[in-house]
């Protein structure tokens, strides 16, 4: 594991605005697949076929399938001390953001707060009639498909390819990467746009991007510091570090 630089450890205080993005990577340790590693989803299923209206409209059952599939992974699962790291650091700091890229709610479960989701949550689902949401197991299956009172079929509560992001938690991702001192960028790919563009745009405002993922990606060459490793490991580690510097007490 890769420690913190000494330069990122001057500049890191309590009062500094911190923004964290992130994605998969931080979930894989808590046993959930991400998309496009080993065993990720897009290895054995394309994504053309189960995440896009397109798809949905298609092969109603086969999307559900899936998104069930995913919903009973989210359930038998649970958050890691990365996801507890960063609930940790933003009660720690004055201006804290955590945008995320993942569907698995396990950021708020964790106790973060002010969670922007760009894609969504699977574990809710909305009307594709009337829009009505409801929280995963209040709707009403007949032959493996979920009705809402108005008749229309239930779709899985996230983004799809070709959709929109949702436009409060688009401008929230852009307010914190345009003001923030820092940006933490942990477990991503960094090759899905929107988000993707997120640490450009912060980098361009002057803030500090430390990418942590343990392996390279597109963002690599251009952040100013990568640690290389385990986002369970090292979110904690520079926690506690960051803990130690402000005189508080460890509290993992
Ligand atoms: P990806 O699967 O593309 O990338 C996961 C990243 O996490 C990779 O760069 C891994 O190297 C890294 N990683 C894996 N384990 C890690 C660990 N323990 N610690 C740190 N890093 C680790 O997932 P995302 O970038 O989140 O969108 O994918 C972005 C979007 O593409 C998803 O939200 C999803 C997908 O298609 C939609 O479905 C719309």
């Amino acid at each position: 594991m890769k420690r913190p630089s000494s330069n990122l450890l001057a500049l890191l205080r309590a009062d500094a605005s911190v923004a964290v993005l992130t994605g998969a990577g931080i979930s894989a340790e808590s046993g959930l697949p991400t998309f496009r590693g080993a065993g990720g989803w897009w290895k054995n299923y394309r994504a053309e076929n189960l995440a896009t209206p397109e798809a949905f409209q298609k092969n109603p059952r086969l999307v559900w399938e899936w998104y069930n599939h995913r919903r009973d992974l989210v359930g038998q699962h649970a958050p890691n001390p990365g996801h507890l790291a960063l609930a940790q650091l933003e009660s720690l700091c004055k201006t804290f953001a955590l945008i995320t890229q993942n569907v698995d709610g396990y950021h708020q479960r964790a106790g973060s707060a002010n969670v922007s989701e760009l894609h969504g949550n699977v574990m809710k689902s909305r009307c594709s009639g009337c829009g009505h949401e409801c929280e995963a197991g209040m709707e009403n299956w007949k032959d493996g498909l979920p009705y809402c009172s108005c008749g229309a079929l239930y779709r899985p509560g996230v983004v799809w390819f070709g959709e929109t992001l949702p436009a409060t938690a688009l401008q929230n991702a852009f307010v914190a990467a345009e003001n923030s001192r820092f940006l933490f960028v942990v477990g991503t790919s960094s090759v899905v746009y929107p988000a993707a563009a997120l640490p450009q745009l912060a980098l361009e405002r002057g803030a500090y991007v430390v990418e942590i993922n343990d392996e390279a990606t597109p963002l690599t060459p251009r952040a100013d510091e990568f640690l290389q490793g385990r986002a369970g490991e090292i979110l904690p580690a520079l926690v506690a570090l960051i803990q130690l510097q402000e005189g508080l007490p460890d509290k993992r």
